[in-house]
């Protein structure tokens, strides 16, 4: 059946799709889209306590992924409240909170059952819109342009969406296809675009899923890939390209920019974890110099770089100090120039003014 934007779409076809998408561009991009990757994957090693560090590159990926649905909040307001945990924060910071969130849930799921399935995208979708709805059920879900011109009404009928779902399992599955991982990469984002099983989130939710399915096959080791930094950047394209591979079978050019976005944002946040790490010791190289002994300690240093604010209670809870000389310990920081404090509520947050720099361009 013809393509028509106004009628659920039922007929969108399974995967794989039929015709040959192993062009020599796309195979050639594909080599270094996984260049790109393996360079990323083999620096996170050289941060200490990753898990910790990638924090600050996780919440810029959770805000700008949200950006793309038009949830702005800035990066102060995000940093402030991701530290302060204050309940006063606008909905648009809440949710891009949120996202970190599902994030690291879908994550941590993953590490303790390697399996991407229905189930998990339903956890993911719950956390980022703190509900717990399913697979749509009722008609009227549609993409449209912001004049209100539908441009895309995706399946209806839950039997119909998991059947959909169902399929797009057993392709991530299936090893023997021999397809390279990252082109398999644009298939699943776009069909999972397509059979848009939730009333909402569901873009958010498809990117996070391109994260975790890169730490599925082993591509990276932690969910550190800022792609939504490139999908922002480009987003008429993103929409336009998804259009064209429903309505004009055009899988070339949506495949080329999912590989390109892959091997920009691999580079990106590779550069962006180098810095990070020489900023982590030029740190502890002035620390070390002009801290009073009492209060130097490596850990206290690496502790700063969790994300760009901090307080006091974080140092208690990493038995750094108990609460007094955690206070004073920041205060001593403050003197030398590394820390910045600033009052929010009742709670003092102490700025790591480079990390904050380095993160926000
Ligand atoms: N023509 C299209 N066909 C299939 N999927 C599309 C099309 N245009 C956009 N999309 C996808 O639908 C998403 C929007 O859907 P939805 O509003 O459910 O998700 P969201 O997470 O709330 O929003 P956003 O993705 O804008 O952040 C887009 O991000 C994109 O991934
Ligand atoms: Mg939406």
């Amino acid at each position: 059946m013809k393509f028509n934007s106004n009628i659920p779409f039922n007929d969108l076809p399974l995967l794989p799709p039929s015709i040959d998408i192993e062009t020599k561009t796309i195979l050639k991009k594909a080599i270094n889209a996984n260049k790109a990757l393996a360079g990323l994957k083999g620096i996170c090693s050289i941060i200490p306590n990753p898990s910790i560090l990638v924090n600050s590159i996780i919440l810029q990926e959770a805000k700008d992924s949200s950006q793309i649905e038009n949830i702005v909040t800035t990066n102060d307001r995000l940093y402030e409240a991701f530290t302060a945990t204050s309940k006063n924060y606008d909905v648009y910071t809440k949710e891009v909170l949120r996202y970190r969130e599902a994030l690291w849930e879908g994550f941590n799921r993953l590490q303790k059952r390697k399996l991407l399935t229905t189930n998990l995208y339903i956890n993911v979708y719950n956390v980022i819109k703190a509900n717990s709805a399913g697979i749509r059920k009722t008609p009227g879900t549609k993409i449209a342009t912001p004049t209100g011109k539908t441009l895309y009404t995706p399946p209806e009928g839950e039997k119909t969406i998991r059947d959909k779902l169902q399929n797009l399992e057993e392709f991530i599955y299936n090893d023997q296809d021999d397809i390279d991982p990252l082109i398999k990469l644009a298939l699943i984002h776009y069909q999972f675009e397509a059979i848009h099983p939730f009333t909402d989130g569901n873009g958010r939710t498809g990117r996070i899923i391109n994260i975790l399915y890169l730490v599925l096959k082993g591509l990276l080791d932690l969910p550190v890939l800022y792609l939504s930094k490139y999908i922002i950047e480009n987003k008429g394209q993103y929409y336009q390209l998804l259009r064209n591979v429903t309505a004009k079978d055009e899988w070339e050019p949506w495949i080329e920019y999912v590989l390109d976005g892959i091997e920009t944002t691999a580079m990106y946040t590779k550069e962006k974890i180098i810095h990070i790490r020489q900023l982590l010791d030029d740190t502890i190289e002035q620390a070390k110099a002009k801290l009073p002994k009492r209060v130097y300690s490596k850990e206290l240093i690496e502790l700063l770089f969790a994300q760009p604010y901090c307080k006091v209670k974080q140092l208690v809870d990493a038995d750094i100090a108990k609460r007094q000389t955690a206070a004073e310990y920041l205060k001593e920081l403050e003197k030398i120039g590394i820390l910045k404090s600033k009052k929010v509520g009742t709670t003092n947050l102490y700025l790591n003014i480079k990390l904050y720099e380095l993160l926000s361009y």
